[in-house]
């Protein structure tokens, strides 16, 4: 990759100290760095060390009248080729997610004109937080590029999600997103179902299912970072939408099937969502309990989804559905497919704590193959799948 430049805003957070090696790998890989240092990343790093790494001016005040002289905030924020935050410490992100400019590093941020990733680093428990987990779903709508934090050990002596990944892995994200070579699914449009569905019975209560959403999602991500446009129709979830993906937001099997018409034509259709096979007529007030007499809920069948697609005069090129299985998965998927129409039904087996869990065990079943892949965490099971699918449309 030829050197790009990249403008590196470091916030103050004990992660910190790991910027001076992401300068030092950038500046080895050929890329021209410049630092940004807010006010309590320099109580962690100080501008001597990173302007001996980067070889160049740091950056630290806004309101720095020799720097406007020499170089405006706003050219500052232009004349790089990407601007990256590592550490992204939970206030940060929150004076980004407000669109807040009242420091260098916020205000190059609002001014920007080109991509930004962002790589998290806090305690576990600020991770966590609801506010937090707010404000990284708005950025990634605002089309933030978010770094997932690792999981392990921190400073503070507690373990979880929440620490700066390595500056190798923080490296291979932006010459990912810096790539010159065109994404494989560039101007094709995917669509993803995902999630539970919730059939009500009354104004209060529904009928639901275990799905987490987690795998349709992380197939829309990695559909996307395939250069895909992607519309994500889900069902109930609470996960952020991804980066660069449309999300409509459905409840019922019915609104599912509206929304995937709505969102017709597209090339391929992925359809990971758990859709409820039965729905019931809701009554129109709580349905009050009847001394020993338990209501009567007469269900009727749901249109299936994916059968309809394939039937459909828009079928798209490429159609795949999931069947999750506890049993015999290969042989109920492989009838599974022939019985839909699609074209691949990619199998798993539920039988342990796939739903709402972090990892998957699938089978991609072809009209002349099998492919068994290794358990592995459904991000990974995810791109391995976009990447099939891109190939299929290739
Ligand atoms: O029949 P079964 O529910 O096992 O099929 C699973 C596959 O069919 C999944 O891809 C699911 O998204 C899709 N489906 C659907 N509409 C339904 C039921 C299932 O699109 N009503």
């Amino acid at each position: 990759m030829n050197g790009k430049r990249i403008t590196l805003i470091i916030g103050g957070g004990i992660a910190a100290y790991k910027s001076c090696e992401l300068v030092r790998l950038l500046r080895k890989a050929g890329h021209q760095v410049r630092c940004v240092l807010t006010k309590s990343g320099a109580q962690f790093v100080t501008p001597l060390s990173l302007a001996a790494l980067s070889e160049d001016k740091v950056y630290t005040e806004l309101f720095d009248l020799k720097d406007e002289v020499e170089m405006g905030h706003i050219q500052l924020s232009r004349q790089a080729d990407l601007l990256v935050v590592a550490p992204a410490t939970a206030d940060l992100m929150a004076r980004m997610a407000a669109g807040m400019a009242d420091d260098l590093a916020t205000t190059l941020l609002l001014a920007t004109d080109k991509p930004v990733l962002i790589a998290p680093a806090m305690n576990v428990r600020m991770w966590a937080h609801p506010a937090t987990q707010r404000n990284v779903a708005t950025l990634k709508r605002d089309g933030v590029h978010v770094l997932e934090p690792d999981e392990g050990p921190m400073a503070c002596g507690e373990f979880g999600p929440g620490r700066l990944p390595e500056p190798n892995d923080i490296l291979a994200a932006i010459e990912a997103l810096l790539a010159d070579t065109p994404k494989p699914l560039m101007g094709k449009h995917v669509l993803v179902t995902a999630g539970p569905t919730h059939e009500p019975i009354d104004p209060v209560r529904y009928v639901a299912n275990r799905s987490s959403g987690k795998q349709g999602y992380a197939i829309a991500a990695a559909l996307a970072e395939l250069g895909a446009q992607v519309t994500l129709v889900s069902g109930p979830v609470v996960l952020p939408t991804p980066s660069g993906v449309t999300r409509i937001n459905v409840e019922t099997a019915v609104e599912m099937q509206a929304a995937v018409n709505a969102a017709l034509p597209v090339d391929a259709a992925i359809m990971v969502a758990a859709v409820a096979d039965w729905r019931f007529p809701a009554a129109d007030q709580k349905i009050k309990k009847q001394d020993g007499e338990p209501p009567l809920l007469q269900p009727s069948e749901n249109p299936d989804i994916l059968a309809g697609l394939c039937q459909s005069p828009q079928r798209p090129r490429l159609v795949i559905g999931f069947a999750a299985e506890t049993e015999k998965v290969i042989d109920h998927a492989t009838a599974k497919r022939a019985r839909k129409g699609c074209d691949w039904i990619v199998a798993n087996d539920v039988s342990g704590d796939v739903m709402g869990g972090d990892r998957n065990t699938v089978h991609i079943v072809t009209a002349s193959d099998v492919e068994s892949l290794d358990e592995a965490d459904k991000g990974d099971v995810a791109r391995l799948i976009a990447q099939r699918i891109a190939d299929a449309l290739a």
